[in-house]
């Protein structure tokens, strides 16, 4: 085992980042923290306000920044005033990127593509150069959808040798940037791995997507809404149980390798939106259906056998209708947090017809 003295996170301030970053602080004493986040509409430096200060450092910046992104990486930062934590602490030098800052929903990426190719695309060539330069250890966040979908009723389920099938734009810029971080390993031998993940749920998850969509509806006194028939089916993890998953393959896990991450939980949104209202006190037939996402993926579902034999990995948080009333609680206890958000959420999705 592996274990990295300072690990830089891109996108930390966002939904999975956040809780990585407070998965490495709790489980890796040892190692300090670098948050580098542009602070998009998805971005919110706040959720960091409980790192440990002595080994933790936020970086407002652009993955797409390329001498920023190379001073930060430098060891020669380490002489330089700025390489310390928020205490003082002087931090050592960084020798791992976990790669989470992304464009990461599918509707707005049907809206305009631009930045999820500048910052999916772009920015992580910037920061696998960087990891060329430094000889950083790399791991590459990404997702199922690179593999497009499933027949509603099939058995299948994606495996890590299943070919690349991207439908939407957003999956479309994913798939690009795992086949640059794969190019990256071969050709110049960097450290390499990369994670594909299901659905995450959890807290801190932005109001645009599915399940906290619903609950702050639901809270707002709004009516939650459904796409289509509710039919698709996604593969549903708790991010807690993707965050230990990148830990173990970024500390363990073999270097070129991809490795998919999933936690059986394959449920079609009706049947999830039902559980969220019957566990909000409403009748399930309590929602709206709105239009379809165009080109709407039907199904995803993952293999993660090779994670489980290999890395010995196994999700913890597996009954979903208990750790769901945990995420509704959450947004009850957190209204501060999102409520600045909603609005205007609501009204792009109503502009769209969703
Ligand atoms: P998110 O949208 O909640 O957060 C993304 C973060 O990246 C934000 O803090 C944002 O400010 C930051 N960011 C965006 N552009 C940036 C730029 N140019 N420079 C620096 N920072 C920038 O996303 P998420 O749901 O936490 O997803 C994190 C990663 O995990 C993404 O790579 C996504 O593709 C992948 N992923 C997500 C899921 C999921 O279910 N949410 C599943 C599998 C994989
Ligand atoms: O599979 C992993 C992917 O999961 C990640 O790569 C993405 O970053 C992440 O956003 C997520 O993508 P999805 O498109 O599957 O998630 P989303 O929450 O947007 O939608 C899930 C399903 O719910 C999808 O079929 C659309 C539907 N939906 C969504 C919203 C926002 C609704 O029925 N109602 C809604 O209000």
């Amino acid at each position: 085992e592996w274990i990295p003295q300072h690990v830089l996170i891109t996108g930390g301030a966002g939904f999975i980042g956040t809780n990585l970053a407070y998965y490495v602080a709790e489980h890796f004493p040892t190692t300090a923290i670098t948050v580098l986040d542009a602070l998009t509409y998805a971005g919110n430096r706040s959720n960091l306000d409980a790192m440990p200060a002595d080994r933790f450092r936020f970086i407002h910046g652009d993955i797409c920044d390329a001498p920023r992104v190379d001073a930060i990486c430098s060891p020669e930062s380490v002489h330089n005033s700025s390489s310390v934590a928020q205490d003082g602490h002087s931090l050592p030098p960084i020798d791992a990127i976990i790669h989470c800052a992304a464009e990461s929903h599918n509707d707005n990426s049907i809206m305009n593509a631009a930045p999820f190719l500048r910052t999916n695309v772009d920015g992580t060539y910037v920061l696998l150069e960087a990891a060329r330069k430094y000889d950083l250890r790399f791991h590459h966040m990404s997702t199922d959808e690179v593999y497009g979908d499933l027949p509603v009723d099939s058995p299948e389920k994606f495996t890590e040798s299943s070919p690349y099938h991207p439908s939407s734009p957003y999956s479309a810029s994913k798939a690009a940037s795992d086949h640059l971080v794969r190019a990256w390993h071969r050709t110049y031998g960097v450290r390499t791995t990369i994670s594909n993940c299901g659905n995450n749920y959890g807290p801190w998850q932005h109001v645009e997507k599915f399940i906290p969509r619903q609950i702050t509806n639901i809270l707002s006194g709004r009516r939650a809404k459904l796409y289509g028939d509710g039919e698709e089916v996604r593969d549903w993890i708790h991010v807690e149980d993707h965050c230990a998953a990148v830990m173990q393959i970024l500390t363990r896990g073999t270097l070129g390798e991809t490795y998919l991450v999933g936690a059986d939980g394959c449920r079609s949104n009706i049947e999830v939106l039902h559980d969220i209202l019957t566990s909000m006190g409403l009748p399930e037939n309590d929602f709206d259906h709105v239009r379809n996402r165009p080109g709407v993926d039907r199904k995803y579902a993952l293999d993660a056998s090779k994670i489980e034999r290999e890395l010995g990995w196994r999700p913890q948080h597996t009954d979903f209708a208990a750790e769901l009333k945990n995420v509704v609680r959450w947004y009850a206890d957190h209204r501060d947090w999102w409520e600045p958000d909603k609005d205007a959420t609501e009204t792009s999705y109503a502009a769209q017809g969703h």
